[in-house]
């Protein structure tokens, strides 16, 4: 229990999407495909109802009215990213019409007292650039480092802050250890030098920045989930599995994000297991060009491990999952309409990670969420989703990230996932999160319950404990 329950000042109250969630208008004024386009044009059964990225919650037309809805709301900040293939359809050529979308989209924000925090890439890799191998080939580093800087140019002067990846490790899994994201592979090694590339294409970004934007005072951060791990006992077997959870999930990205260098127990592992990447004399200094200014931390529920079965494991690994399985904590309260551990204290744990390992570097919440299937059934006779759960939930975690600061970890802000229900990847709106309905035969924006409540403790800037 914390003693205050006071937001410090300029604390970030926002919500959080993405351009491949959002902006729909798919071929639209020159925009070429993402992955996502164009698995869908070969799967669209994967896609749940069939739903695919063409069918995202319309922004493309609508932004001014969500500026205007979040300014209602009295939110001070709002995360979106920006389409590569939209910004620069062959990688090289640079979208004057895409120019004029961003440009207005980020100024109708502005306009309404609301900060723009951008990220460059939420998952959606270009298709033209996924033809040569994506994040395997080397030459997607610099590729990403010309359109970075193509977008620091082009609205540096209207975003301050901003953002290189969301969640990296999630394509890794998803795409090269798993089938929710295209490629759908699995090989580990192939994974490692799609992560080892991402980690380099970000110390890239971070590289332009500081030229493009000199001593502007602007800054720039990566978007990681570092859900907090758990081991199942204190016994030496689970507190390794642990250990190894933490490396693979949290450090692999942090490390290199924060200090410059990845972990040397990372380093050994991945010797061990004849696992390295291939390494080029000048990627050290690179990497220590990527020291990030701040962290967005995504936080929807923990990892909870146990050591494996010693007979199981593969030598040499196969996967993260040689090192440490996933243990069913008997005590978890789950969210009954999404299925995910509801675990608040979470945030606490991360914030004094960040505080005790990572220098207290500033922090913010960039995303945290309550996914519900089938949310109509709690719409009231207006029309109004009576989301209560959601409303435990968010009041549930500010409750831990005002014990955090309490406790003088430099937290600074929440985003929710998400402002309005957008599109969710292979699960298209089958669970929707947002502080808006969207309606999917108009396209209208129907405030939940949770999105007046949120207004009435930001109007405040306090928390009833
Ligand atoms: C994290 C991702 O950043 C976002 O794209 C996704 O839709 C949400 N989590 C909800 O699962």
């Amino acid at each position: 229990m914390t003693n205050t329950n006071i937001f410090p000042e300029g604390f970030l109250w926002g919500a959080a999407t993405s351009a491949p969630q959002s902006e729909g208008a798919q071929y639209a004024d020159g925009r070429t495909a993402s992955t996502w386009d164009v698995w869908y044009e070969k799967e669209p059964e994967r896609f749940y109802n069939q739903v695919g990225p063409q069918h995202t919650s319309y922004v493309y037309e609508r932004y001014p009215e969500d500026a205007q809805l979040m300014a209602d709301m009295g939110l001070n900040s709002f995360r979106t990213s920006i389409s590569w293939n939209r910004l620069l359809p062959d990688g090289q050529t640079l979208n004057q019409e895409a120019v004029a979308f961003y440009r207005d989209y980020f100024i109708q924000i502005k306009k309404n007292g609301v900060q723009p925090i951008i990220n460059l890439f939420h998952f959606d890799m270009p298709w033209w650039l996924m033809e040569k191998g994506g994040w395997e080939n080397r030459t997607s580093i610099e590729a990403f480092a010309f359109y970075a800087r193509t977008a620091f140019e082009q609205f540096g002067d209207l975003v301050d802050t901003w953002t290189t990846f969301n969640e990296p490790i999630v394509h890794v899994q998803c795409g090269y250890l798993g089938n929710d994201h295209w490629p759908q592979v699995y090989d580990f090694k192939r994974a490692i030098t799609v992560g080892y590339h991402t980690m380099l294409a970000h110390a890239a970004a971070v590289r332009e920045f500081r030229s493009v934007m000199e001593d502007s005072g602007k800054e720039i951060g990566i978007i990681l989930n570092l859900s907090p791990v758990y081991a199942k006992s204190d016994q030496s077997d689970d507190q390794k599995a642990k250990r190894y959870a933490e490396e693979w999930h949290i450090k692999s990205f942090l490390e290199p994000a924060v200090n410059g260098h990845y972990s040397p127990f990372l380093i050994e592992t991945l010797k061990e297991n004849n696992l390295l990447p291939k390494i080029e004399p000048e990627d050290a200094a690179l990497l220590l060009q990527g020291k990030v200014d701040f962290l967005g931390v995504n936080y929807y529920q923990p990892l909870r491990v146990q050591a494996v079965d010693k007979e199981k494991v593969n030598i040499p690994a196969k996967s993260p999952a040689d090192f440490s399985k996933a243990y069913d904590w008997p005590d978890k309260k789950m969210n009954p309409y999404r299925g995910w551990e509801i675990y608040p204290e979470g945030i606490y744990d991360i914030a004094m990670m960040i505080k005790n390992d990572y220098h207290n570097i500033p922090w913010y919440i960039s995303e945290n969420g309550m996914g519900v299937a089938d949310e109509e059934r709690f719409m009231d006779a207006e029309g109004i989703i009576q989301d209560d759960y959601r409303i435990e939930f968010i009041r549930d975690h500010l409750e831990q990230i005002l014990k955090a600061i309490e406790a003088e970890s430099s937290c600074y802000g929440y985003h929710l996932w998400t402002f309005v229900d957008c599109w969710s990847w292979l699960n298209a709106y089958k669970n929707r999160y947002g502080f808006y309905r969207l309606d999917l035969e108009t396209g209208n924006r129907i405030p939940k319950k949770s999105s007046f409540w949120l207004h009435g403790i930001i109007e405040e800037s306090k928390l009833d404990l």
